[in-house]
């Protein structure tokens, strides 16, 4: 466990049930992080909500297999590892661990 990950804490986001397959929301955390959840194929994946290139909102974006394009320059972005898949972002979101306990969604902040 790293130092970061030992200063941080589970925060409850969501239901699980609230987020049908294909389906994604954005939240804003506690310390007033907005996230992005997204439902692929039954599993729920965190990422950052605002795009790296230009702040824009990505629950505006296409969700398409393990990715999320923003709509506004097209980048794409891989949910797992947040990189960027296309340009012209360059910096990769930032991908929060998420725990589901019964039915709901928690992340690690
Ligand atoms: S703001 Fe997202 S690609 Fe430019």
């Amino acid at each position: 466990m790293t130092d970061d990950e030992m200063k941080s804490h589970w925060h409850y986001l969501c239901k699980k049930s609230d987020l049908s397959k294909g389906e994604k929301k954005e939240f804003v955390l506690e310390n007033g992080e907005i996230v992005l959840a997204v439902n692929v194929d039954g599993v729920i994946k965190v990422v950052s909500g605002i795009c790296t290139h230009r702040r824009f909102h990505l629950v505006r974006g296409a969700l398409t297999g393990n990715s999320i394009t923003c709509t506004l320059h097209l980048s794409a972005f891989d949910l797992d590892s947040g990189r960027p898949l296309t340009p012209p972002a360059e910096a990769p979101l930032k991908v929060y661990k998420v725990e589901i306990r019964d039915d709901d969604v928690f992340v690690l902040v």
